[in-house]
C-alpha cells in the first residue's frame, strides 16, 4: 500500500520515470508534486508548464502524453490514486475513496500513527537544547518561547522516530555571581522562604548591586575577588553559588511541571568550565584561533560581516565567556551523547553568535577524525505588548512567567465559570488550567516563530478562530458524541472501520485527516510548529462542517459506523496533534 506519508514522492519517482520514457530532460523540480487546492485535485504537478515552456512544448500535449504513459502502470488502480491532465496543462491527481478508507482503517490509534510517522528520523539522535533560562532570576515572559518551541520541536522529531535528547542548557555560571556573592554577604538573606521569594531577593539585591558597581571602585573589586574566589573554588562562595543554583532549578521545576516539559539532561553552563582549556587549546594549535588584544579571538575573514567581527573565545582576562561554553557542549554534545544533530532554540537576537559558533565549528571540525553533526538555530521573535513594543509589566518590569501562566488561568477560570456554571468548582479549575495554559501555548506557538506577534488575552482566549480553546472544545465536543453511547460501545471507538464513504462532508473529512502526515511534515521541515496548528485549525472547520450537515447518532447502522468512525479518527488527530504541541485535552468543556 502507497502510504499516504509517501504519495507525493511516489507520484513524483513515476513522473520522473515517464520523463524519461518521453525522452524529456527534466530537472527534479518538474516532477515535484504538492498539495494542490481541494476544489481541484489532492496533488498537482506544478512544475509542468514551466518546463513545457522551456522545452518549448505544447503543455497540454506534454500533460495528456505524460498520463498516457503514468496509466500504463497497475500500480495507480491499486494504490488508488487517479491522475487527470487539468487546465492549460496540470498533471493531477485525486486520491479514490478506497485510498482513504484504507488510510483511515489503519492508522485508528496513537501506536499506528506513530508507526506510519516514525520513519521519517529513524536511527537519528538529535540534542534539542530548548528553554536554558539563567539562575539567580525567575524565569520572564522572555523564557516562554524557547520551552513552549523546544518542547513541541522535541515531541514532534520523537514522534517521527528521532532518538532525542532534551538538554536544558542553563546559565549558572558568570559574572553576575560575584557581586551577588558578596551582596549576600553584606546583607541578610532570608533563604528559608520559598524559592520564588527567594529569588526575588535575589534580583533585588544583584539589581542594587550592580546600582553600586558603577562609582563604588572599592565595591566593584570586592565583587571582582569573590567571582575569582568562585572561579578557584573556595568553598564558601562555591557553597552559596551552588545554594543560589539549587534555589533557582526548584523555581524553574515549579514551571516546568506545571507546563509538562521534561528534560533528560540538564547541563548548566558550568558543567563545561573544566573543558574551556581544552577548546582554546584545539583551536590554538589548529590556527584557528588568534590573540588579539590578548583576548583569543576567531576570524571569519571572507564573511561579510563577521570579517569584521571576530569570535570572541577568551576574554581579555582569561576568562572563558558564552562561546567557549558553547563549543565546549557542543564537543561533549558529539562525544558523548553521538549526535547527528543539535537544535538550539533561542530568541533571534542570538543568530549572530550561532551563525558564529556554526561556522567556527565546521573549520574545527574539519581537522577532526568524526564529523560534525547538523547543527541548527531555531529562532524566534519577539512577544509585544497591546502597543506593539516588547511585552512589560504596566510599571514597565518583564513580566514574570509565573505571574503570566496565573493570570492565564484566572482568566480561563472568569470564562469557564460564565459559559459552564453548573460544574463542580473542582471541574471548573482543572478546565481553566488546561484552557489558560494550553492558550497561552497556543498562541505563541501558532505564529510562524521567526516572526513577533502581539499578546492578547481576548484573542488568545477567544473560543473563535485558530485558538486554544476552539480547538479544545471541538475535541470535547467530539467525545461528548461517544458519551451517549451504551458504555459497552464507547471502548471500541477506535475498532470501528469506516465501510464507505457517502456524503461530500464525509469524503472532505475524510481527505483533511488524511493530510495529517502532511501538516506533520511541513512542520518538521524548517521546524515550524505552526503548520501543524494551522491544519488543526482547519480540520476542525471540516469537522464543524461534517457534523452540522450529517447526523452522526440515530442514523442506519451503516451511516453511523462510519460517522462515528469520522468522529474517532478526528478525536484521534487532533489529540495526537494537541499533544505534539504540548496541549493536554479536556473530555468536556
Ligand atoms: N541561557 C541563554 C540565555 O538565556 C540561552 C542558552 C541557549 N543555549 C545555548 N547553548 N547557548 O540567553
Amino acid at each position: 500500500m502507497v502510504d499516504i506519508f509517501h504519495v507525493a514522492s511516489w507520484i513524483s519517482a513515476r513522473l520522473g520515470a515517464a520523463f524519461s520514457r518521453l525522452e524529456i530532460e527534466a530537472a527534479e523540480e518538474s516532477a515535484r508534486v504538492q498539495p494542490a487546492d481541494p476544489r481541484f485535485g489532492d496533488f498537482q504537478a506544478n512544475g509542468l508548464l514551466v518546463l513545457a515552456k522551456k522545452r518549448e512544448l505544447a503543455p497540454r500535449p506534454l500533460a495528456e502524453r505524460l498520463l498516457q504513459v503514468l496509466m500504463a502502470d497497475e500500480a495507480w488502480r491499486e494504490a488508488g490514486i487517479e491522475a487527470f491532465v487539468s487546465g492549460p496543462g496540470f498533471l493531477t491527481f485525486r486520491l479514490s475513496d478506497g485510498f482513504l478508507l484504507r488510510w483511515l482503517n489503519t492508522y485508528r490509534d496513537e501506536t499506528s500513527l506513530q508507526l506510519g510517522a516514525g520513519q521519517r528520523f529513524l536511527g537519528r539522535k538529535i540534542v534539542v537544547d530548548y528553554s536554558s533560562p539563567n539562575t539567580a532570576k525567575q524565569m520572564h515572559v522572555g523564557h516562554l518561547r524557547s520551552m513552549i518551541i523546544g518542547e513541541s520541536i522535541q515531541r514532534l522529531l520523537r514522534f517521527c522516530g528521532a532518538e532525542v535528547i532534551r538538554d536544558n542548557h542553563i546559565g549558572d555560571w558568570g559574572t553576575i555571581f560575584g557581586i551577588l556573592i558578596l551582596m549576600i554577604r553584606r546583607n541578610s538573606l532570608d533563604w528559608e522562604r520559598s524559592p520564588t521569594e527567594v529569588l526575588e531577593s535575589l534580583e533585588a539585591l544583584y539589581r542594587e548591586g550592580v546600582a553600586r558597581t558603577k562609582g563604588d571602585e572599592a565595591f566593584l573589586e570586592e565583587a571582582r575577588r569573590e567571582l575569582v574566589r568562585l572561579q578557584r573554588g573556595e568553598p564558601e562562595n562555591v557553597a552559596l553559588w551552588k545554594r543560589i543554583n539549587e534555589l533557582s532549578y526548584r523555581a524553574f521545576q515549579e514551571i516546568y511541571d506545571e507546563m509538562d516539559v521534561h528534560f533528560d539532561y540538564v547541563l548548566g553552563e558550568s558543567f563545561y568550565r573544566e573543558q574551556v582549556d581544552r577548546v582554546c587549546r584545539e583551536l590554538e594549535t589548529t590556527g584557528l584561533a588568534e590573540v588579539s588584544d590578548g583576548a583569543l579571538v576567531v576570524w571569519h575573514r571572507t564573511h561579510p560581516r563577521f570579517g569584521e567581527q571576530p569570535f570572541l573565545v577568551r576574554k581579555k582576562d582569561g576568562a572563558s565567556n558564552y562561546a567557549t561554553t558553547d563549543l565546549a557542549a557542543l564537543l561533549y554534545r558529539v562525544e558523548h551523547f553521538h549526535a547527528d544533530e543539535i537544535i538550539y532554540v533561542t530568541d533571534g537576537r542570538q543568530q549572530d553568535h550561532f551563525q558564529q559558533l556554526f561556522l567556527t565549528a565546521e573549520v574545527w571540525f574539519s581537522r577532526k577524525s568524526y564529523p560534525l553533526p547538523a547543527l541548527k538555530h531555531v529562532w524566534f521573535g519577539t512577544i509585544l505588548g497591546e502597543d506593539g513594543k516588547a511585552i512589560r509589566t504596566r510599571s514597565g518590569e518583564s513580566l514574570r512567567l509565573r505571574e503570566l501562566m496565573e493570570e492565564g488561568k484566572s482568566r480561563a477560570y472568569d470564562i469557564v465559570a460564565e459559559k459552564s456554571p453548573s460544574l463542580t468548582e473542582e471541574e471548573k479549575r482543572q478546565i481553566a488550567r488546561t484552557v489558560g495554559l494550553g492558550a497561552i501555548r497556543y498562541a505563541d506557538l501558532s505564529q510562524n516563530r521567526t516572526h513577533d506577534y502581539v499578546f492578547s488575552w481576548p484573542k488568545l482566549l477567544s473560543f473563535d478562530g485558530n485558538t486554544a480553546p476552539y480547538l479544545l472544545y471541538a475535541l470535547a465536543r467530539i467525545r461528548s458524541v461517544f458519551r451517549k453511547l451504551p458504555i459497552s460501545a464507547r471502548g471500541k471507538i477506535e475498532a470501528i472501520l469506516i465501510p464507505s464513504l457517502a456524503t461530500a462532508e464525509e469524503r472532505a473529512l475524510a481527505k483533511k485527516l488524511v493530510f495529517f502526515p502532511y501538516a506533520l511534515a511541513q512542520a518538521i521541515e524548517d521546524l515550524r510548529p505552526h503548520f501543524l496548528c494551522t491544519y488543526l485549525y482547519e480540520l476542525s472547520g471540516v469537522f464543524s462542517a461534517f457534523y452540522k450537515a450529517n447526523r452522526v447518532l440515530g442514523e442506519a447502522e451503516e451511516i453511523e459506523k462510519r460517522r462515528l468512525g469520522l468522529c474517532a479518527r478526528t478525536a484521534l488527530i487532533l489529540e495526537q496533534g494537541l499533544h505534539l504541541l504540548g496541549l493536554a485535552t479536556l473530555e468536556q468543556m
